[in-house]
């Protein structure tokens, strides 16, 4: 059985730790976050975007996750990321996904007020729990581009989860998408989410929370990539982030790295070698080993 938002986060908030939301689009990226979740004994929540389902088919990964719940007794979410298609939306609630998110980020206060508020009433209607967004996180990923990052208010926070009834709310402190986050030295508003949290003393989440860690990315350059100049969230930035209220922390691309540089050193190191569950279980391992670290640093491990 899949756990809601709901729970989790709850949890999380009352035992003041952060749950990793890891974004998924095939099985060896299930594989490996669910393996390094069950090891620690850790709740974990899997995400797909919408660019995910139109990959991958929401059925189909659907039915891996349940899978992979079953199998490991672990508290499971199986979440939307990014929801902006409000029939993705409609499908996802219909489907079995136990929490959406509805990014209304982009249009103005009231617009996002009375979307997200119609999601709510879907979603709360079966059971199923929604995270909302106020604020953009900068970077530019496909389907979400916004280059100005606008610092979540406390005050509007307050009167946007008033009105919405959300059960998590994600917030700009900083943070962007992608492999290239700060134009400078890595910065979090924490000030700002310390009274975010003090006013609304609910679950919030930190998108853009990868750390783009060097190991990583000196792995995948030795083997042949060309990523310029990345950066991530540090992970003592992360730790004050959580110890000033987030409970959900996104990471897609600290994933994505992973994939690639597992990938890369096989068939740099073994050219003769061709044989895909070859060539993609180095990158499951790879991608593991980022998963506990990171389930580590945000505290949740032993808390299934
Ligand atoms: O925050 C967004 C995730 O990194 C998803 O990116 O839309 O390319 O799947 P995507
Ligand atoms: P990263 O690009 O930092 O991994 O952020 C992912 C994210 O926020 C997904 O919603
Ligand atoms: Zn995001």
């Amino acid at each position: 059985m899949l756990a809601t938002l709901k729970q989790v986060l709850a949890k999380a908030n009352k035992g003041k730790y952060g749950v990793g939301a890891f974004n998924i689009n095939n099985l060896e990226i299930i594989q490996s976050v669910v393996n390094a979740a069950a090891k620690l004994k850790s709740p974990v929540i899997l995400q797909t975007s919408e660019g995910a389902i139109k990959y991958a088919g929401m059925k189909y990964l659907k039915v891996i996750v349940e899978e992979a719940a079953e199998e490991n007794k672990i508290p499971i979410v199986f979440h939307v990321d990014h929801g902006r298609d409000l029939e993705i939306i409609k499908e996802a609630i219909k489907t079995g996904y136990t929490s959406v998110m509805i990014d209304g980020s982009h249009l103005p206060f009231d617009e996002n007020v009375a979307i997200t508020k119609k999601v709510v009433g879907w979603a709360h209607a079966k059971g199923v729990s929604v995270e909302g967004e106020l604020g953009t996180i900068g970077g530019a990923e496909e389907k979400i581009v916004a280059r100005k990052i606008i610092y979540t208010d406390p005050a509007v926070a307050k009167e946007f989860v008033d009105k919405t009834g959300v059960d998590a709310l994600a917030v700009a402190i900083g943070t962007s998408h992608g492999a290239y986050k700060f134009a400078g030295a890595a910065k979090l508003d924490i000030e700002r989410l310390r009274i975010i949290k003090k006013i609304l003393n609910m679950p919030l989440v930190l998108h853009g929370a990868s750390g783009v860690p060097e190991w990583l990315v000196h792995t995948a350059e030795h083997y042949g990539a060309k990523l310029g100049k990345p950066g991530g969230v540090p992970d003592d930035q992360i730790k004050a982030a959580i110890k000033n209220g987030i409970n959900k922390i996104n990471t897609d691309t600290d994933i994505r790295l992973a994939f690639d540089a597992g990938v890369r050193e096989v068939i740099a190191t073994a050219p003769e070698e061709f044989d895909p569950r070859h060539i993609l279980g180095r990158a499951r391992e790879l991608m593991q080993d980022v998963v506990e670290h990171r389930i580590k640093l945000f505290g949740s491990a032993g808390k299934a």
